[in-house]
């Protein structure tokens, strides 16, 4: 049985080490070792690191890697992608390199609007409350000013504020509706702070007013929060070329390859189960870079799977179309992005890939993910509809099983080449590995590992 602790926070890094070990672990003085040894070498750097969150005993490495050749809208970038998974960054250099030849990504920013409700419960007369909030609207502007002058100042704010009635779906329930321009920032705070102010101002309007009778006066305020879906936060990037440009070395016939890609979308778009892992290999070339530039990833996959279940069914992000000879591929997907505030002005891997991006403003950097998650996508419909996607993630992954196994440089360069024309499964590199080291029975080496 582990012991509960009380006032964890307030104990030193140090302490919250010790009482960690003491608590969790066998081996005390390797888990403190270990975890030192992930602090930052520069001591300002690490503190920067402690003060994100509450609790920092260490840091959690994640390689930083780039793809480069990325043509968005005429304008070559190299795209820094944050993530663990072997195949993801060769997967969109590849892609990229692919359709640079071809034109590149042609992107359009359809909306930038972002949204938040005050959720409440109101008991009365429901017209009467809608000519209220209308007639009160103006109070709800100026309530705020002193939060929205800045946003205001950069050409952003609140756009409109109105009532939606939810009553259908819950007793008395409402929500005050507000939809926001945020520029460049992701715009949480702002919105949340305007939110509250909203809150406190219906009430208070309703409290002071004789229309309302004394049992209508007792409106609850459930919720202000903005939504992390932003169906009006949407960005497409295409891709196309005429179909016989789709030769690309595998052998296959351009035509044949158009049809069974445009197929394999399809069935992503008819069928969950598939839908489902599509997308999430979409979310591979999305994510990395939301985290590369300090963005938000859970939002930006909530508002994703949300979106991609907007038609009552949940279906592909990406679309397909061979049409007149012609080859067209599209993501259309809500991304509500920051290139200012947040960690982007704090943490210094995060300045690094914007300046790797030129500064980008969000909506370019909407376009930028949005060609990433596109690339993503290409890249592993293609291998899924001609060589299968084990052959180039297994010879990613090779590196991995021999590190597992603590293969040497000079044995891994032998296996990597011994692999070069082959399979690479997971028994095969462990054979390999034993022949190598001259190890008869390949159990054994697992089974210490
Ligand atoms: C793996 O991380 C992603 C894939 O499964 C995506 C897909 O199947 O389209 C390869």
């Amino acid at each position: 049985m582990k012991n509960a602790v009380k006032g964890f926070s307030k104990l030193s890094k140090e302490g919250k080490i010790e009482w960690l070990v003491d608590n969790y672990f066998e081996d005390k003085q390797k888990t403190i070792d270990l975890l030192k040894s992930y602090w930052h070498q520069n001591p300002k750097v690490q503190k920067l690191h402690d003060e994100f969150i509450e609790n920092t005993i260490s840091n959690f490495f994640t390689p930083f890697g780039v793809a480069p050749n990325f043509l968005i809208d005429g304008k070559l970038y190299a795209i820094p992608m944050a993530i663990e998974e072997s195949s993801v960054v060769a997967a969109a250099a590849k892609s990229a390199s692919f359709w640079l030849e071809r034109g590149g990504f042609k992107t359009t920013v359809v909306s930038t609007v972002k949204t938040g409700h005050v959720h409440f419960i109101y008991k009365g007369d429901g017209n009467k409350l809608r000519s209220f909030i209308t007639d009160i609207n103006g109070q709800f502007y100026r309530d705020t000013a002193s939060i929205t002058a800045n946003m205001r100042a950069r050409g952003g704010g609140i756009l409109n504020i109105g009532l939606i009635d939810k009553t259908l779906e819950m007793e008395g329930y409402y929500q005050l509706e507000a939809r926001f321009e945020t520029c460049d920032s992701m715009g949480a705070n702002f919105i949340n702070s305007c939110l509250e102010q909203f809150a406190q101002t219906l009430t208070t309007a309703i409290e002071q007013s004789d229309e309302f009778t004394q049992e209508e006066k007792d409106v609850q305020v459930v919720m202000r929060i903005l939504s992390n879906y932003t169906p009006e936060c949407v960005v497409r990037s295409e891709v196309s070329c005429p179909v016989e440009e789709l030769k690309d070395g595998s052998g296959i016939e351009p035509e044949e390859f158009a049809e069974k890609f445009a197929r394999a979308v399809r069935i992503a778009e008819v069928e969950p189960y598939r839908a489902t892992t599509h997308n999430k290999g979409i979310m591979n070339g999305i994510d990395a870079v939301v985290i590369a530039t300090g963005n938000d990833f859970r939002a930006i996959e909530a508002a994703c799977h949300t979106y991609a279940s907007r038609n009552g069914k949940y279906q592909s992000l990406t679309h397909c179309e061979v049409k007149d000879g012609i080859f067209k591929f599209w993501i259309e997907v809500p991304l509500a992005l920051g290139t200012v505030g947040g960690l982007t002005s704090l943490h210094p891997m995060v300045k690094l890939s914007l300046e790797m991006l030129d500064h980008p403003s969000a909506s370019e950097l909407m376009s930028i993910i949005a060609s990433s998650g596109l690339a993503q996508n290409f890249a592993a419909l293609r291998a899924l509809v001609t060589t299968g996607i084990q052959k180039g993630h297994m010879k990613m992954h090779l590196l991995n099983i021999l590190n597992q196994l603590e293969a040497t440089e000079e044995e891994k360069k032998v296996i990597v080449e011994y692999f070069k024309d082959k399979v690479v499964s997971h028994s095969a590199a462990v054979n390999k590995f034993c022949e190598l080291r001259g190890i008869k029975s390949p159990q054994q080496v697992i089974k210490n590992k």
